[in-house]
Parts: structure tokens; sequence; C-alpha cells
């Protein structure tokens, strides 16, 4: 029973978090999928990586929006910043900053 409980709970703690539906936070997690081939499963990064779970929303935000605005260089993620609506970048913030470092 432990398993199940918890992915309820994280499920309904991402929903809270997002504000959204069920639905929505489909998206947003299919969005956020796409950063796992760098950022680990859910943000959770290999050595070496920077993990995205559990950063503070607004920090990756910001640089999220400096990555998009070219502000922040980067070597690839002004790019991929590039693809996505600014509430798109708000959305996987939301989802990343909830997530269990
Ligand atoms: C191809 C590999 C790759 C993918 C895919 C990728 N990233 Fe990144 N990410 C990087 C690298 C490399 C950096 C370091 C900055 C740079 O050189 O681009 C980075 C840095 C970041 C940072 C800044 C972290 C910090 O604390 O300084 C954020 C936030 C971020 N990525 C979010 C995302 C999100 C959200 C996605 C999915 C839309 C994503 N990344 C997909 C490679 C990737």
């Amino acid at each position: 029973m432990r398993f199940p409980v918890r992915v309820l709970v994280t499920t309904a703690a991402s929903l809270l978090a997002i504000g959204a539906n069920a639905s929505d936070l489909a998206k947003v997690r299919s969005l956020a999928a796409s950063c796992a081939n760098c950022h680990g499963t859910n943000g959770v990064a290999q050595p070496g990586m920077v993990s995205l779970a559990g950063q503070p929303k607004d920090l990756l935000l910001s640089n999220l929006m400096d990555f998009k605005s070219g502000k922040r260089p980067a070597t690839i993620m002004h790019q991929l910043a590039k693809g996505y609506t600014d509430e798109q970048l708000a959305q996987m913030a939301t989802y990343f900053a909830s997530q269990k470092p």
C-alpha cells in the first residue's frame, strides 16, 4: 500500500502547486519529460548535471526566461528555452519546484 499512497500524495501536491486539473498536469508532465534526458527523471540529475527538482520556482523561471532572452549565456538552454511559451516555462518551473530533490 505504501507506494500507491505516496504516488497519490505526490500527484495531489503537484496539482495543488500547479493549481490545475489532471489533464493540465499531464500536459506539464509531458513538457517536463523532455528535460529528463539531461536533467534526469523528474529533474533529479545524475552527478555532474544540475538538478531542477526542488529548486525555488522563481529561480527556475528567472533562469529559463534569461536563457530565452539571451541574458544568460548558455551552450544549449538558450535554444531550448526559445521553444516554449512563457506560460509553459512557468508551468515547468512550478512542476520542477514541487519535485522531491
Ligand atoms: C540537451 C540537454 C538538455 C536538455 C534536454 C535540457 N537542458 Fe536545461 N541545461 C542543460 C545545460 C547544459 C545547462 C547549463 C547551461 C547551458 O550550458 O546551456 C542547463 C541548465 C538549465 C537550467 C539552469 C539551472 C541552474 O540552476 O543554473 C535550467 C532552469 C534548465 N536547464 C531547465 C531545463 C528545462 C525546463 C528543460 C526542459 C524543457 C531543460 N532544461 C532541458 C542541458 C539541457
